[in-house]
């Protein structure tokens, strides 16, 4: 089954416009296409590059009641930001649009007729949250109520975010709407449902026979929800922001945002080309890639299919290459905890510096497992491989033909065996990178492509061209023309990676005309052609920069811990109350208090407990000095079973408090009481 392209059609996830993009983003979804568009450009092929904000949903409106202005007002605001940071991370975008856009609305609700006029839905009506002060249906993130597994007050109608339970609005008790706060009602909606279960078998043959070549995270994540059976999906939902249903008896319904969102990428390209997209989605000998991070891959694997199955005249995806994700120094990056690299920030940081950040994102990119940002790596691959090796040897090559030939191209003699076996090497180099850059292995492209400025580098370290600059200029002109034609290499195999500042080669090398397919070739500057004058390519980061973002995200962590929200323990199970009373209590008073030898964290008490004395070891000693604590009073546990710490045998317990930092502190009566008194 080898089909034959005419033309590739590429989309990039599109960004949710309720917040800025960060560097998981980046090495998820808009680099790896970035080089990928880049690459087939280069290559001289057809292909267009499809982005856009996606600005419904319920996450946005949210926000915006947060804020307290209009959901239109969030999408236009990160709308623009996010569409600056693309443009200035060069990544390019043949359109970049938004959902909110009249195309797109026309599309969306052209789609959703179609197939609503060929009985591709299911009807269904069933009984929902209505919240009858605000006179709404209430979306599941707008329900509150008490986690029934552990009791957390404030859990939401999808998730509890203190146990971490997913849930149904229906399983909260004591259920409230975060809009009114009124308890909201039962009441019968109609949705539309696009029946998944009805397409699993074409599905599973499609994936799981005919696209065995797709990546294993991908094919993996499809495989297991096939086999756990696709259910029906409702693509409509009661809200006021989104695609009308574009049906008479549908007041106040909206398009499910999954459902309008991937149809942008059809609405992108009409706006893009009103008289030619067709050819684009509907052509046969079209390769529709997406490129997207794993938490999409249901929807653009599975759900987008059946949708564009059903309508009947689209092609599908010849791959979806999605990644895994990016952590940032061992946390898991989160928005709200702003726990993240901004784009935007970075370039406050690093004007000028986009090509260090892409360099980075795509050595570590996260292709097949999670992978870590940390700012120690970034700054060993900057300092030890963007400037050690490509920098180094562009600027050698350059400067040196300035020195020795007035910038001009000098004349190869005869080669020795030494330049031969160099440039054997890079011979094969193109058919190396293609292999990885048609399977989306990015990483693994540019490892090669940068093998390339090692053995320039070795070239250049290995014959030493300044030190026979004094015998032999014949053998140096054969050296610093091999080391150009090498220069110009790097200047085409590292365009779709670094492009500005393979910007800035080109322009030293007075050639900004290069192809793809002249890579690998030893004759691409002519003898005699006129360089421009240069500068270096990176700059070395010293530690102090590093130190400093790595200080911001410190501060960032110490921020987060003054917010207790997730910090408190969830509640244990309940217990019954006579559970609770085989407990006893008392309070007894401090005889004597010491440290435990050889434990740094024990101390040891003889406690008078009214009808005796015992021994009990507590492991307070971080928080208290055993002389302040005699004569005190203190709570503990009476009849708890005797355990052995360090050979003492403790009669009981003490009680203390842990604060959520982890500090410690014994419990004691508000007033002196009579030890031996109870508490309960
Ligand atoms: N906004 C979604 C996200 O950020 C991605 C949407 S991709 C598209 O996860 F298919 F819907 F366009
Ligand atoms: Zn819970």
């Amino acid at each position: 089954m080898t089909k034959k392209f005419n033309r590739t059609l590429v989309t990039s996830a599109l960004p949710y416009a309720n917040g800025p993009v960060h560097i998981g983003h980046m090495a998820g979804v808009y680099i790896p296409a970035d080089i990928y568009v880049r690459y087939l450009r280069l290559k001289g092929q057809e292909v267009i590059h499809i982005g856009g904000s996606d600005e419904h949903g319920v996450p946005i409106t949210i926000r915006a009641k947060k804020e307290g202005v209009t959901p239109q007002a969030i999408v236009d605001k990160y709308h623009s930001i996010i569409k600056k940071s693309f443009e200035d991370f060069g990544i390019t975008f043949d359109i970049y649009s938004r959902t909110s856009s009249e195309t797109h609305r026309e599309t969306a609700s052209d789609f959703f007729l179609k197939l609503y006029n060929k009985g591709a839905f299911e009807e269904q009506t069933s009984e929902q949250y209505f919240d009858p002060e605000a006179q709404m249906f209430l979306a599941d993130r707008y329900i509150m109520g008490e986690c029934p597994h552990c009791g957390n007050p404030n859990a939401y109608g999808d998730q509890c975010e203190s146990c971490g339970t997913s849930l149904n609005p229906t399983d909260l008790k004591n259920p409230r709407s975060t809009i009114s706060g009124a308890t909201p009602i039962m009441r019968a909606t109609k949705h539309w449902y696009l029946p998944l279960d009805k397409h699993e078998s074409w599905l599973r043959q499609w994936i799981l026979e005919d696209h065995k070549e797709w990546k294993s995270n991908v094919y993996g994540q499809c495989k297991s929800w096939l086999d756990m059976g696709l259910q029906p999906r409702a693509v409509s939902r009661d809200l006021d922001w989104g695609v009308p249903i574009p049906l008479p008896d549908a007041e106040g319904k909206v398009l499910y945002v999954w459902f309008d969102a991937p149809i942008g990428y059809i609405s992108n390209t009409i706006e893009l080309l009103p008289d030619s997209w067709e050819k684009w989605w509907k052509a046969e000998d079209t390769k529709l890639i997406h490129f997207i991070g794993k938490d999409n891959i249901v929807f653009h694997c599975i759900v987008f299919p059946a949708m564009l199955k059903a309508e009947g005249s689209f092609i599908l995806p010849e791959n979806v290459p999605a990644n895994e994700f990016l952590n940032l120094e061992g946390d898991k990056i989160s928005t709200s905890r702003n726990w993240a690299v901004w784009l935007h920030e970075y370039l406050e940081d690093f004007p000028g510096q986009q090509d260090i950040l892409r360099y980075v994102l795509t050595s570590n990119a996260p292709e097949t497992k999670d992978n870590d940002f940390t700012w120690k790596d970034f700054q060993a691959r900057n300092n030890n491989e963007l400037v050690a090796i490509l920098g180094n040897f562009i600027n050698r090559a350059l400067v040196l033909t300035q020195k020795y030939f007035d910038n001009k191209v000098p004349q190869a003699g005869e080669l020795t065996e030494y330049d031969r076996n160099t440039l054997k090497e890079f011979a094969d180099i193109k058919g190396i990178i293609e292999s990885h850059l048609d399977t989306f292995r990015f990483r693994d492209a540019l490892k090669e492509a940068m093998n390339l400025a090692r053995i320039g580098n070795k070239y250049l370290a290995d014959t030493e061209p300044w030190k026979i600059a004094k015998t032999d200029m014949a053998r140096v002109g054969t050296i610093m023309n091999i080391s150009l034609q090498i220069t110009a290499n790097l200047a085409i195999v590292f365009e779709p990676f670094l492009p500005f500042s393979v910007k800035k080669i080109r322009q030293f090398i007075n050639m900004d005309s290069l192809t793809w397919e002249q890579l690998g070739r030893i004759d691409l500057l002519p003898e005699g052609h006129q360089l421009n004058p240069s500068e270096l390519l990176f700059a070395k980061i010293e530690d102090e920069t590093i130190e400093k973002q790595i200080q911001k995200l410190l501060d960032t962590k110490k921020a987060n811990e003054g917010t207790t929200e997730t910090k408190v323990a969830p509640q244990k199970p309940n217990v019954a109350f006579d559970d609770f009373a085989k407990l006893d209590l008392r309070v007894g008073r401090v005889l004597e208090c010491t440290k435990v030898p050889k434990a740094d964290k024990l101390l040891q008490f003889l406690i008078d407990d009214g009808i005796n004395k015992r021994t009990i070891i507590s492991g307070i000693a971080a928080w208290y000095k055993p002389e302040e604590l005699v004569g005190k009073q203190v709570c503990f546990i009476a009849n708890l079973e005797p355990r052995k710490l360090r050979g003492i045998e403790s009669q009981g317990m003490l009680l203390s408090v842990e604060d959520t930092d982890g500090t410690l502190s014994l419990i004691q009566p508000p007033k002196d009481v009579t030890p031996g008194s109870q508490i309960g």
